[in-house]
């Protein structure tokens, strides 16, 4: 236990105190429901992303942070290609599988679908021979989740809580079948994986949740490069700040239908830019062209079945009605100008010029709430507020957005005064109680240690 509180503090810093009691909660949950004996500990946390929203489907680029914030999940390999998963929230029941390369989906929402979609995914990928996999098969497992709060990466709020859950599903699965994987290479698997829930998001989430180095923002260009290797670099968080998340309450439900409305409107803008510049794939192959040019090939909106009368296909995007209006112009210009800012943000952060990263935060968040359409009456109120507080460099909503938290970066002095004037300020507006904390930036996922429970 001595060497699991050192791997805790590595993790954790001041807090693996507070977590060592978490981790010895879960360890008895573990023991009463599968039976005492050796179990392995890993984690996968949240995030949340400092700037590049809606980027990373586009091959562009983002700056997203870890929180110390996490799921844990306790397991045991099994013989018999079973999944058995409980989670100490009674609101999660127990859910059981059998691995194979075509796991039938438990309904929409079902908590499960996180871990078979990386069962499915590392089992096709073995037995498809597409990629090179030194390792056995995936084994079924005894698993115990732990993602409660406060400890854990709060659900629906936009900081990655279904993300952390594969990635940390995935690193287990793999784990027990001896593969040995990059970072990077998971991180794409744990992405595909995550198309089996239906959304089709982007990579962000997942390379942050394994690549996250402790003290720093993970710039990641979305785009592979010719050996289809992806371009990562640890930024320092800026000294005497403090990044604080506003968690506004606002649970996001059934935006799946919304999050690829958007993604259509992106692939949409590509398919009518081609006809002009033919070869493009993503808005990412149209950063250095002028927007005037870009603008005037763009429509303010159409829909799917006038594409395709067109003969223009978006390809597969579950939940799309075809006659639903597809805002392109407005969003192709929120991705091109957000891809700049993500640019100009690591130049400032490179020359210490706080004021301007906050001003971009803050053309960030303007530009997701105008253009994009993603932000919420409740996010507006939370950004407003805490641009009030003297020293406040920047806020901005994070995440996929209809709910969830804004983040802004705010002077280490001033944190008291921040929280109390936006925690006010918010329920005197909207009604409703913000939950405010610091993200401290964490560590990446992976496997914790092993333990006798
Ligand atoms: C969700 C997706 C990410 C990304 C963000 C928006 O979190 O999972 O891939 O697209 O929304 O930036």
């Amino acid at each position: 236990m001595e060497q699991l509180l050192d791997g805790l503090v590595e993790i954790y810093g001041n807090g693996a105190g507070e977590q060592m009691a978490r981790y010895r909660s879960t360890f008895a949950g573990f023991r009463e429901r599968y039976g005492p004996g050796p179990v392995h500990i890993f984690r996968a946390p949240g995030r949340v992303n400092l700037i590049g929203e809606h980027t990373d489907y586009n091959h562009g680029y983002v700056l997203p942070v870890a929180l110390d914030r996490d799921v844990l999940l306790l397991a045991r390999p099994r013989s018999d290609g079973q999944v058995r998963l409980a989670n100490v929230e009674a609101d999660f029941e127990a859910r059981s599988f059998a691995v194979s390369d075509a796991i039938p989906a438990a309904p929409s929402g079902d908590w499960s679908n996180y871990a078979r979609g990386p069962a499915q995914e590392l089992t096709r990928l073995r037995s498809t021979g597409s990629v090179q996999v030194q390792g056995g098969p995936v084994s079924g497992i005894d698993g115990l989740v732990s993602a409660a709060p406060p400890f854990g990466v709060p659900r629906g709020a936009g900081v990655s809580s279904s993300s952390a859950l594969t990635v940390a599903m995935a690193v287990a699965f793999a784990h027990f079948a001896g593969w040995e994987w990059e970072g990077a290479e998971m991180a794409r698997l744990c992405s595909d994986a995550e198309w089996y829930v239906g959304t089709r998001g982007g990579i962000m989430d997942q390379f942050i949740a394994l690549l996250a180095q402790r003290g720093h923002a993970l710039f990641l260009d979305c785009r592979p490069d010719a050996d289809g290797e992806f371009r990562t670099r640890p930024i320092p968080l800026p000294a005497g700040y403090r990044l604080l998340v506003m968690d506004s309450g606002v649970r996001h439900t059934n935006t799946r239908n919304e999050f690829n409305q958007r993604v259509a409107a992106c692939r949409a803008g590509v398919a009518l830019l081609r006809q002009s510049m033919p070869g493009i794939t993503h808005l990412r192959d149209v950063e250095n062209v002028e927007w005037a040019t870009l603008e005037s090939q763009l429509p303010e909106a159409v829909s799917v079945a006038a594409l395709r009368a067109e003969g223009l296909e978006l390809g597969d995007l579950p939940n799309v009605p075809d006659d639903a209006p597809l805002r392109v112009r407005a969003c192709c210009r929120h991705v091109w100008t957000e891809n700049r800012r993500v640019l100009d943000t690591l130049e400032a952060l490179g020359s210490d010029d706080i004021r301007r990263v906050g001003s971009l935060l803050d053309e960030a968040h303007a530009s997701a709430a105008e253009d994009y359409r993603i932000s919420t009456a409740e996010l507006d109120v939370l950004t407003v507020a805490a641009r009030e507080v003297d020293g406040v460099a920047g806020a901005r909503l994070t995440g996929a957005g209809w709910g969830g938290c804004v983040i802004a970066l705010v002077p280490e002095a001033q944190v008291a005064e921040f929280t109390a004037h936006v925690g006010q300020a918010y329920t005197r507006e909207t009604g409703r109680e913000a939950t405010i904390f610091p993200c401290s930036a964490g560590p990446g996922a992976g496997l914790v240690g092993v333990v006798d429970v």
